[in-house]
This record gives structure tokens, sequence and C-alpha cells, in this order.
């Protein structure tokens, strides 16, 4: 494709119509200048190809694919190499099915344990998560179909994501919320990278200079386009001139209106479209290519689903086990408890929930071994009653062992609303306390996409977490449990004792406007280890059946000059067990002027040993692991000192430590001790001060007033009208309805709470994508009149809209 030829020959409207998408998937075509379409789907941990026949539902059916572990569980086997081959796995169904694109991985970081989407993403800490997406992206893109990184940036709840601000500090930003997506970028190169829908201090993600082009493109060196988030645009000519490439799903051509009425009216210029549609065809031209060249691939399904269970079983993270309870090796009774045993919670719900292609169940792979057990449900799926759970501690009296498969069941965790607090449902609390009173064997087995407190820890003897582990979990948990594997994931996020223990807990979700980060850069075991608290299972924690010796620590030298070091130690398998240990380094700074965290993990490798054999294990460290961001410098910086190097089992199961002197020759340090000290002292914090938040800001924080009447403006949602009106109640009651219908007719619960959650929670202007143009931005205005009172005004205007736009969605490709 003569790109730059093809750009002078395309007349503005064309231009305009290739900045946004055709449908929900594809991508806008030219016959006449020989510019295809392309098309993408949603897959963070296995396609979403929608089925063809519903391009007006939201979150319509999809074809059958393989349902591989979701990114939580995933993330909780720390397995780099398990990342890169999932990804090349999901790259042959998307060939197979016709996809250039993916869309994923989510690696936002879960700020809060209630974020609904957490089970999507991977973990509190960005180190771990730049390994695994960066291993991931490149195993898709490995056999040339695109990825999408997403959500860019700072999106870590649900919560009016569609439009509140994340305030955070430039550290943080960078450390944390950033950190992932810059070592992604830089080492795997994204085709793709998809805008987030919030606000990041104040702007808009999808209209934030700073972010995609400062940052992504200029610091960066991102060389792919940037896509909206489903129906993220806030301000079509900004977000041209900021490096928002393409807008998705289609708005059915109402934006490219606006930049063409821009273009003729000379408030951008057309080279700034040209820059825009320059990365747009070579995007084109390379998926397409890539397409052509492409040879038969074979896709294994069958192959895929054992990988998705060699994975599930590898994230499994063995909590507790007391007395040594499990394996169930020669226990001659068993009753399995919990009907997430038979139907189980497998993976999570909104635009990642695949189709399973063969789903396996715990209980049906225990009938297909033959095992006996006796099965009792326990509670249903809405109500228990105190039969059901009367039958379920009948059939536990005096059994060797009790498997109680509880967790949260769908209702509690989607993409669209967060959870509401860390506790399991009452009933599968309830259960648990009357099969213990009845027997002292019972395993707890968890179904769950994030932490959860457990009130009855203490008189278990076992809790083994499979987290959500795709279409062959029920498999994996039979692997682990029986023995055939010994479980070797550890947690990639902390469990706290409370909701109240965690540093978000005053400042999650936030609103009317803004959430503020607060806790800065003290994120999950950041902060828990920094002040100090107890916590139920730390970040890094899992048991195996065996156990390891860590021994002779060693460094090549005691002075890092250049910022490199090799560290190694000896690790051995000193059980009965065949297994792999991952092994964690940390980092601990013991003295600086900027305030740092207690320790950060640098490294780690995942170690397979037999009964007696042990390794030598290398980690080599480089700069990045003294390095913080430094806001004077507006680079990374080292200040010199001491470091103490600590190899662990888990972030509070250290097993050895040493120390090494990091030269440097900056001398420039940011010092908030005297302005922000609540920093410096994290256990004498319980909510951080807005004055001292402000300081390390550097700026101040952005207005979040909340709406009247009169301020109401197309970033309002419908839950903020709801508040200031009469008719804002209605059109809220009455949009609940609509997003209602919009769902596929036979779609689950969940997926019809979030698209009423979304419809209502989001931006006004966002009903011009969801309505598929529909409601244009004179309908939208309409709307925003008949909630301020103006009803005949508004009434009139609005059915002018829905009159003019009556034909929409079409199918054409080009709306002029
Ligand atoms: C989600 C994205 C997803 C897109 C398309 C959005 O609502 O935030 O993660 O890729 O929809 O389904």
């Amino acid at each position: 494709m003569d790109i730059k030829k093809i750009i002078t020959s395309l007349t503005l409207e064309e231009k305009c119509a290739l900045l946004s998408g055709v449908t929900s998937w594809d991508t806008a075509k030219i016959d006449r200048l020989g510019i295809p379409s392309t098309n993408c789907a949603d897959g963070p941990y296995g396609l979403r190809k929608e089925k063809p026949v519903s391009e007006k539902d939201i979150l319509a059916p999809s074809e059958p694919a393989t349902c591989f572990p979701l990114s939580v569980t995933l993330a909780s086997s720390w397995d780099v190499e398990m990342a890169h081959r999932i990804g090349q796995a999901l790259a042959e169904e998307a060939i197979d099915q016709g996809v250039q694109t993916v869309l994923g991985p989510g690696i936002n970081i879960k700020r809060s344990p209630l974020c609904g989407r957490n089970f999507e993403y991977f973990s509190e800490d960005p180190y771990l998560v730049a390994q695994l997406a960066t291993a991931f992206v490149k195993g898709v893109q490995s056999l040339g179909v695109g990825t999408s990184l997403k959500h860019f940036a700072v999106n870590n709840q649900e919560f009016k994501r569609m439009m509140i601000s994340s305030e955070v500090d430039e550290r943080a930003l960078r450390e944390i919320y950033l950190y992932a997506f810059e070592k992604t970028i830089k080492e795997a190169q994204p085709y793709t990278v998809m805008c987030s829908y919030n606000r990041i201090n104040g702007i808009f993600a999808s209209d934030n200079k700073y972010l995609l082009t400062d940052i992504l493109r200029n610091e960066w060196g991102f060389k792919g386009i940037v896509l909206s988030d489903w129906g993220a645009v806030n301000d079509r000519v900004l977000g041209i001139l900021a490096g928002l490439d393409i807008e998705m799903p289609t708005s059915e051509g109402t934006f490219d209106r606006v930049v063409l009425k821009a273009l003729q009216e000379n408030k951008i210029m057309e080279s700034d479209v040209d820059e825009c549609l320059e990365r747009i065809l070579t995007y084109v031209d390379k998926v397409t290519e890539n397409k052509a060249k492409r040879k038969e691939t074979k896709c294994n399904y069958e192959a895929h689903h054992k990988l998705a269970r060699e994975a599930a079983a590898n994230g499994i993270v063995l909590l507790k086990n007391s007395f040594n309870l499990l394996p169930i090796l020669g226990k001659k009774s068993i009753a399995v408890v919990g009907s997430l045993a038979k139907h189980m919670r497998f993976e999570g719900s909104g635009s990642s929930q695949v189709n399973p292609m063969h789903m396996v169940s715990f209980t049906e792979v225990l009938d297909q071994q033959a095992i006996k057990y006796d099965y009792a449900p326990a509670y249903g799926n809405k109500k228990t009653s105190s039969d059901d759970l009367r039958k379920a501690v009948e059939i536990a009296r005096g059994k060797d062992v009790v498997l109680a498969f509880i967790g949260l069941t769908e209702d509690y965790e989607s993409e669209g609303f967060d959870r509401k607090n860390l506790e399991l449902p009452p009933s599968h609390n309830k259960l648990i306390e009357e099969l213990v009173k009845v027997n002292k064997n019972v395993v707890v087995v968890l179904s769950i996409g994030s932490p959860v407190t457990m009130p009855w820890i203490n008189s278990v003897p076992s809790v083994v977490n499979l987290y959500l582990g795709g279409e062959a979990m029920g498999e994996a948990a039979y692997s682990v449990l029986f023995g055939y594997l010994s479980p070797n994931g550890k947690l990639a996020e902390t469990f706290p004792y409370s909701l109240q223990d965690n540093p978000t807990h005053h400042h999650f979700p936030g609103g009317p406007k803004t959430v503020e980060y607060r806790e800065s850069i003290f994120v999950g075991y950041r902060y828990y280890d920094r002040a100090n608290k107890n916590v139920l299972f730390p970040f890094g924690h899992g048991l195996s059946y065996t156990k390891f010796e860590y021994s002779d620590l060693k460094f090549d030298s005691k002075e890092v000059r250049n910022g490199q070091l090799k560290v190694s130690f000896t690790l051995q398998n000193v059980g009965a067990y065949p297994a792999t240990e991952i092994v964690q380094l940390y980092v601990q700074d013991t003295e600086s002027t900027i305030f740092r965290v207690e320790k950060a993990l640098k490294r780690f490798a995942r170690v397979f040993l037999k009964p007696n054999e042990k390794k030598v294990v290398h980690l080599d460290l480089d700069a990045t692991a003294w390095q913080f961001y430094n806001v004077l410098t507006r680079n990374w910086s080292i200040e010199a000192g001491e470091f103490d190097i600590l190899i662990g089992a888990s972030s509070r199961d250290i097993r050895l430590t040493g120390t090494v002197y990091v030269f440097s020759n900056e001398r420039v340090f940011p010092n908030y001790r005297k302005v922000a000290p609540q920093y410096y002292r994290l256990y004498k914090v319980e909510d951080f001060s807005k004055d001292q938040f402000v300081a390390i800001m550097g700026h101040p924080i952005s207005e979040n007033r909340r709406y009247t009447r009169w301020t109401i403006d197309e970033n309002a949602t419908l839950l903020d009208a709801k508040k200031v009106s009469l008719n804002g109640l209605i059109l809220y009651h009455a949009f609940m309805k609509i997003a209602k219908k919009y769902v596929a007719k036979d779609a689950p619960r969940n997926t019809i709470i979030m698209a009423q959650k979304s419809a209502v929670g989001g931006p006004l202007r966002q009903l011009i994508s969801f309505s598929r143009g529909v409601i244009d931005q004179e309908g939208v205005h309409a709307i925003i009149l008949i909630i301020k009172g103006r009803l005949l005004k508004g009434v009139r205007l609005l059915l002018q809209t829905l009159k003019k736009n009556q034909n929409r969605p079409s199918k054409k490709s080009l709306y002029f």
C-alpha cells in the first residue's frame, strides 16, 4: 500500500470516515482506493467473536472458543512462558475465526480489591503485570494477530468508569499505573492500544495528549494505533489532536461529521487528520498483509483445552493446609458440597466473557474417574433453604474429607459494577460454619475473581483457591486436590483481613466526579508492608505439597556501579513431592530522600525440583531495580546508598537477605518530609490527608462538585440526573428499561445489570454511540434540556432528532 499516495487521493469525507469503525468490530473501507476493512474481537483470556446475527445487541452471544484461565489465575501461576503459549493459542483461534486483532490484554493495576473487573486484570504489582503482559502480547503477535493493550490508563474501577477523573500524582502514575504499559509497549510493540473511558487528572483519556502522544509515542516510541474504548470518545476533534486514531464502535458517522465540520472551519488542519491516517493505514496494511501471508494454520481446540488445563492447574493457590489434609490420597469417603462444584463459575462477566468450547465441571471429572462421592448442592442460586443446608451437613458427617465449593457467584463480580464489600455470599459462609461443626476435615475450595474475607479461616484445615480457571477448571482442581500435581501458584495480590485495612478504603470509588488516589505509590503489599498491617494472605503466598529450602545467597559484587548485579542462591526440594517453587526477589531501599515502599518485587522465577534435587537460581538485576520516578528531573532516578536484597517464598516469607551499596551520580531528589510527612510514616496514618496529597501532586486536584439541575452537561450521567430533577429520574428509569431491551433475550442476569449500569453510569454523550447515532449530539442536547426542566423544547428537539436519524443504524461504510 502506498500510504502517502493514498492519503493525498482521499477526499475529506473519506478521510473522516476512516477515523471511526463501521460496526462494533470493523474498521471502515474505501473500495475505490483498495483500503480494506479490518476486524477485531474481545479476547483477554479467550476469543469473544460475536455471532453475526446480533449487530444490534449489546454483548451478543459469541462463537465457541477455548476459555483459558482468567488473567487473575494466569497471574497466580507467575508463568511467563505460559502467558506466551496462551497468547499463541489465542492467535490460532483468532486466525481460525477470521479475527485480525484481539482486544486484550487488560493490564490495569488492582488498586482496590473491589474493582468489578479485577478478574480480567493480572496483579497489584506492576512488575509482575509487565512480565506477563509482554509475553502474552508477543505470543499473540508472533502469529501476526494484533493485540490491544487496555485500558490506557488509570482505569481501576467500574463505578462511573466512563466519566470519573482518576486524580493521581505523577510518581504513582509512572511507577504503578503506567509501568506495565511502558514495558510492554517498549518490548512487545502491541499493534494497538485502547484508551480508557475515564479522565486522568481532569482530562479524558480519549483526548489526553499528554498520555497518547507525549508519553506513549514520544517517550516510549509506540508505533501502532490508539483505539477508543467502546464509546469512550469525549471530544473527537481534541482526540485527533491528542493522538486518538480510531473511534470505536461506530457512532454512525456522528463524530466523523464533527471532524469534517472542524476541517471545513479550519479548527483543525488536514495534516492533523493525515497523521492519524498514516498510522491507521499502516496498521490496516499490516494486518491485511498478515492475513494474506498466512498459510493454512491448524487450530487444534483439543490441544488448547489441554493447555487451558495446565495453565489453570498452575494458577491454583493452596492457601492453607494444616496437618497435610491435602492431597486426597487414599481417603475412602468423600463429600462434595456446594453447587459451584457442579455448575462451576469458571469465568467473569462482561465483554471478556467467552462461550467455552468444552467446559468440564469438577463433578464430571469425578464421574469420569469413577470416584465415589456424595454430593449436595447446599445453596441455591438465589435462596438457600434450610433443607439444602441440612442435606449438605448430613452427607458431610463422618466422611474422610469434605470438599466445600464456595465462592463469588456472578452477581458479585462483573464488568460494569464494583463489589460493595469483600464478603462471600452469606449462605456460603454459613455452609462452612455448619460443616465444621460435624467434620473437622473440611477443605474449602474457592471460585473467586478477587480477594474475599474468610471469617471461618481458623476452623478449617485447608483452603484451596481455584480463582476462575476457564473451561478446564474442574480438571485442574481434580489434579491438584487428588495430588497429581503439587499446587504451585502464588497470590499476585494481597488478601487483607478487612476492607478497612486497604489503603484505598476511604477513597474508593470516589465521586461524584473524581476519585483521589491519595495512597500514591502505596498500592497492595507496598502499603500493607509499610504500614505494618497484618494480612489474611500476603502477596506472593502459596503453599505446596513439598518443602523448599533456600541457602547460599551470593552477589557478584557488594558494590553496584552501573546498575548491574548478579544474584544467585540455592534452592532445594526437601520434601517428598516433585514440585515447582516460585522464588521472589524483592529490593528494599534502606534510606532515601524520597519516600519509598518497604520492598518491591524486581525478579521472580519458577523452579521445578524433584525430591532432594537442588539448583542454583540466578537472578540478574539491572538499573530498574534501584530506580524511582523523579518528578524533578522527569526521569527514572537512582539515589546512591545501601539496598537490601530479599529472597522469599512470599512477600512475608523472606528466606535470605543481603545488602549491597549502589552508586549514582544523581543529586536532585524531591523531598516531601516537611510538606507531606504522612508518606514517610505510614504506620501512623489512618487516612491520607488531602493537603499532603495535593503537596505531592504538585497541582490542585480537579473540581468535584455535585451536579445541579443547572450544571448538568453532556458528561453528567443519568445517575447524576436522577438526583437533580423529576425528569432526570424518569429518564433514568426509561434508560434502565431500554438498556435491558438491547441485551440479547437469553442473556444472563448479570449481563443485563452490566448493560443497565453502563447506560446510566456513562456520560450522557455516550448515548450517541450506545444508540448507534440514533441519538446524536442534538439528541443529547435535547435530553439535557429535558433534565433541566425545559420539557417542551427538549421533547420537540428530541423527536426531531429521532425522526432525522430513524434509519440508523445503517450498515453503510460511509455516512455522508
Ligand atoms: C470494554 C473493553 C472491551 C470493549 C469491547 C468495553 O466496554 O471496556 O474492554 O474491549 O467494551 O467489547
